[in-house]
């Protein structure tokens, strides 16, 4: 006859067994992996335009009154991209900066604000003010003496220039440490290549993207500063003992100034070089693939013009300042990556956003990967 304690035992052991935790299988399906990127072009003295664009993408609160904008995202989905020239042809120089410090202080990192500088930036570092407005100058104290300080070493622009600025800025579509954590434990291909683009004011030819992106920030952040530091000496376009790769940089063929993808009219010849630069840009082969130029500076005032197909490359600028009254306008890039049952999915939008019309689709694709 069994024991009441082995009748306990075997008892005790069935609840256990019924309690046990389930194995826990792999999730059929896992939080998508998302990004937003938002990109805006030469804003060019406009803070009510810059005010209406960042409303309209949904980057800051349209609730808020104009002059207390706020970040919107907490999620850390939404980045902000600048292709620069913020200055020059309107008066609202300051605002501008304080905004895009602002945003970045808002942001869940600064990462999430991104700021490429443009020619104008350079040129007013530089001393060139031919495109400063009388209102842009009477709006800094102690006018042309004070503007002057303010954009340079000393200076709360140039150091926000300096710290907060790059020539080039190329940006994962998805977030890459997501993306790491997908392929170490959820199955996703190793093979993967995390989607980026790379925004610029002018844009990079190859003989300049064979530099790579680093060395062209760095070229671009010292002409930055020498400038900052000499500005408007004995009227030269450049300071003393201004290296001449510095001086490239600012030539008509250098990042800051080039036009060729957005004037030359030969297709196959501008495609053949956006492929060429795209991969002379990418940092990291094997993890990563450049698959976007997007670029600002030459205006074309009634919308976006995308070139090549699948569209690689992006012009953006179409004169959103009052100077101009072009179309107010952002470029999103929406990117996920979703599994399901083991399987996959990248879907990539990119929308052209332009005040008063209705959002419009450029490129769609969704793809097993
Ligand atoms: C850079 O931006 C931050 C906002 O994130 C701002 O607080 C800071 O003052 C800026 N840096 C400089 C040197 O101006």
């Amino acid at each position: 006859m069994p024991s009441t304690r082995l009748i306990l035992f075997i008892l005790c052991a069935l609840v256990l067994w019924w309690l046990r935790s389930p194995p826990t299988p792999l999730p059929r399906q896992t939080a998508p992996i998302t990004r937003r990127i938002v990109a805006v072009a030469d804003l060019h003295g406009d803070y009510a335009h810059a005010l209406a664009v960042l409303k309209m993408a949904g980057v800051i609160d349209a609730a808020q009154p104009s002059s207390s904008p706020r970040w919107l995202d907490t999620s850390g989905q939404t980045v902000l991209v600048s292709t620069g020239d913020l200055v020059d042809r309107g008066d609202d120089t300051q605002a501008l900066y304080r905004l895009f410090d602002t945003l970045r202080s808002q942001a869940p990192t600064p990462q999430h604000v991104r700021s490429c500088l443009g020619n104008h930036e350079l040129m007013n570092a530089l001393g060139d003010w031919r495109y400063v407005t009388k209102g842009d100058v009477d709006s800094f104290p102690g006018g042309v003496e004070g503007r002057r300080h303010a954009m340079s070493t000393q200076g709360w622009i140039g150091q926000t220039w300096l710290a907060n600025s790059s020539l080039t800025h190329t940006v994962d579509l998805l977030p890459r440490d997501e993306i790491r954590q997908a392929q170490e434990l959820q199955g996703l291909s190793t093979s993967y290549l995390v989607p980026q683009a790379n925004f610029v004011h002018g844009g990079i030819h190859p003989s300049f993207a064979a530099a790579g992106l680093a060395k062209l920030n760095s070229i671009a952040h010292s002409l930055l500063h020498r400038a900052l530091t000499y500005a408007a000496i004995n009227g030269e376009m450049f300071p003393p003992a201004t290296p001449e790769e510095e001086r490239q940089l600012y030539s008509e063929m250098g990042p800051l100034w080039y036009r060729g993808y957005a004037i030359d009219a030969n297709e196959k010849h501008i495609c053949d070089l956006a492929v060429d630069a795209r991969r002379k840009l990418v940092e990291d082969a094997g993890s990563s693939s450049v698959d976007y130029l997007v670029m600002g500076h030459t205006p074309h005032l009634e919308g976006f013009i995308h070139r090549c197909d699948p569209p690689s490359v992006h012009l953006i600028d179409t004169g959103i300042s009052r100077a101009y009254g072009g179309a107010q306008s952002a470029l999103v890039f929406e990117t996920s990556l979703s599994q399901e049952s083991g399987v996959w999915t990248e879907e990539r939008r990119l929308i052209a956003l332009y005040r008063g019309r209705k959002p419009k689709v450029i490129y769609e694709r969704k793809r097993a990967v």
